[in-house]
């Protein structure tokens, strides 16, 4: 199995459009250039930045360009029927949550819904993931973290506490979750739950400067990446590749 990241385009109209667009434009080319081409792509939330109707055309138009499979899921600046709208999945219907389950070169990939409308903040139903974990290899998405970075402007809009111990409960007996996948910190960062590994996608478009304890985060100007997650002898392991411009 071979699985491209790409996190947190925002894409955007009117100021900062043309950017937003280069940037994943050129997440795209970098995703192109891989050899061998991944089996398929996920685009880990925060697709849009206002949720307009035009950003997602945006997004889809220049995701259409990769000839692999391409998932999405929703950030907390997404909107639950603009993505099923956009990115038609089975199920679900008028604002319920946009999750589905596929498989990604014979990996199960459960992608959740970790957004609470009209809310920065994530929550997971740590329930409806449990029931979609019989396979023997599993890749758990979902946009909100569950764990601190250590930057707390971003910590405070992470998954919720009680949901992050009841995940790391769940991952715990459920050694077959090779990964958990996520995006929302525009960083990379990795630590384990439950005896997992647990990993945050830079973003494709902005990138939040590393300052540990700061109260507020900035944007810089730093190299956006993406991420490649490779299954090798039944583990997987990821590689974060700066995206040249
Ligand atoms: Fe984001
Ligand atoms: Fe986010």
């Amino acid at each position: 199995m071979i699985l491209a990241q790409l996190s947190d385009p925002h894409m955007r109209l009117g100021e900062g459009a043309a950017e937003a667009r280069e940037s994943l434009a050129a997440g795209v080319d970098a995703v192109l250039a891989l050899r061998p081409h991944p089996d398929a792509a996920l685009v880990s939330g925060d697709l849009a930045d206002t949720a307009a109707p035009e950003e997602y055309r945006i997004v889809r138009d220049a995701l259409a360009r990769l000839p692999m499979p391409v998932h999405v899921l929703g950030g907390n600046h997404d909107d639950r029927d603009a993505l099923r709208e956009w990115f038609p999945v089975a199920g679900g219907a008028g604002g319920a949550e946009y999750r589905y389950v596929t498989d990604v070169g014979g990996v199960r990939l459960v992608v959740c819904d970790s957004t609470v409308p009209m809310r920065p903040q994530g929550r997971l139903d740590v329930a409806w993931l449990e029931a979609q974990l019989d396979a023997p290899a599993v890749v758990v998405a979902m946009h909100h973290p569950p764990f601190a970075i250590g930057m707390p402007a971003l910590d405070e809009i992470a998954l919720g506490a009680e949901d992050t111990a009841a995940l790391a409960g769940l991952l715990e007996r459920s050694p077959q979750v090779l990964r958990v996948i996520c995006g929302h910190t525009h960083r990379a960062a990795f630590t384990t739950l439950g005896g997992r590994g647990v990993f945050t996608c830079p973003g494709v478009h902005l990138a939040a400067r590393l300052e540990i304890g700061a109260p507020d985060y900035t944007i810089v100007a730093e190299p956006p990446a993406f991420a490649l997650h490779v299954m090798l002898d039944g583990t997987v392991t990821t590689h974060v590749q700066p995206i040249e411009r």
